[in-house]
């Protein structure tokens, strides 16, 4: 059966519910693994910058990073919507935005970015929209700035910082963004900004009022053990999982249990020994 791909007013629509769910990844392998499990929105995030390249953060993804892992997960992807990020440095004035949005949907085969930021990144948002490019704006914790923030902390912790998330959100929203996603603030603060947009909002670490969630799929699986942000739930420990397998398959080579016959391509005894004659 023909599988139906959702769209930018699929997802659109779903503020009226039921939530979406929303999963990073990064390969052909694991996007078509989350594609079948059913989630609404993959995104090719640059937290693969973490969880992928061992960088401490996101600072050093390049926009080379994000169009080859992109290709690999657009490939992999039939029913949800790719989203993908806007990498740091990549955004600086709309001219090199748009080219640079335009590369991720037209080479990494995209079906939106994602674009971190607050109030003031709203007219780079109003520039992708203008040229085509769906939009899902992301606030509060920006990890592509979290050094301005002062590190990888909650934010709008106060009214005054509150409001500012608030606007930067209606910002985003009436920059024509399709979505905003809203990173490590108070649930209240999410529920508040979730009631006053009419675009659905997706929540990391930002209670369970919003419109949809979205998770790392490492942190979800178990499989990344650097830091392990308040707001994960570890759904498996495939971790641990894997590196029993990786330690039986080490001992089995270690004492010739692996390959056994049933992995291994047998020869006609006639063959050998003609071959073993002409070795002599
Ligand atoms: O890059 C990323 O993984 C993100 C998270 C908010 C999911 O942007």
């Amino acid at each position: 059966m023909a599988v139906k791909k959702l769209t930018i007013p699929d997802i659109v629509g779903r503020k009226q519910g039921p939530p979406l769910s929303m999963l990073t990844v990064y390969d052909y392998a694991w996007a078509r693994i989350a594609d079948q499990a059913g989630v609404d929105m993959v995104l090719v995030g640059d937290s693969l910058g973490m969880v992928m390249l061992g960088y401490n953060g996101t600072v050093a993804v390049t926009m080379d990073d994000m169009t080859h892992h992109c290709r690999a997960v657009a490939r992999g992807v039939e029913h949800a919507l790719v989203v993908v990020d806007l990498p740091f440095g990549s955004v600086n004035g709309a001219h090199e935005a748009v080219a640079n949005a335009t590369r991720l949907i037209k080479e990494g085969g995209a079906d939106a970015v994602k674009l971190e930021g607050g109030k003031d990144m709203a007219e780079i948002a109003a520039a992708l929209v203008r040229a085509g490019i769906p939009v899902q704006g992301h606030v509060g914790l920006t990890p592509q700035t979290a050094v301005s923030l002062g590190g990888f902390k909650v934010q709008g912790k106060d009214a005054k910082a509150a409001r500012q998330l608030v606007d930067a959100a209606l910002a985003m929203q009436e920059a024509g963004c399709f979505s905003v996603l809203m990173e490590a603030i108070p649930a209240p603060l999410a529920a508040e900004i979730t009631a006053r947009l009419s675009v659905p909002t997706v929540g990391i670490g930002a209670g369970n009022q919003c419109d949809g969630q979205v998770l790392v799929m490492h942190d979800l699986l178990g499989l990344y053990d650097r830091f392990v942000p308040k707001f994960v739930k570890q759904y498996a420990k495939l971790g641990e999982i894997a590196t029993e397998a990786i330690q039986e398959y080490v001992k089995d080579v270690a004492e010739r249990r692996f390959p056994g016959p049933e992995h291994s391509f047998a020869m006609k005894d006639e063959e050998l020994q003609a071959l073993l004659a002409d070795l002599k």
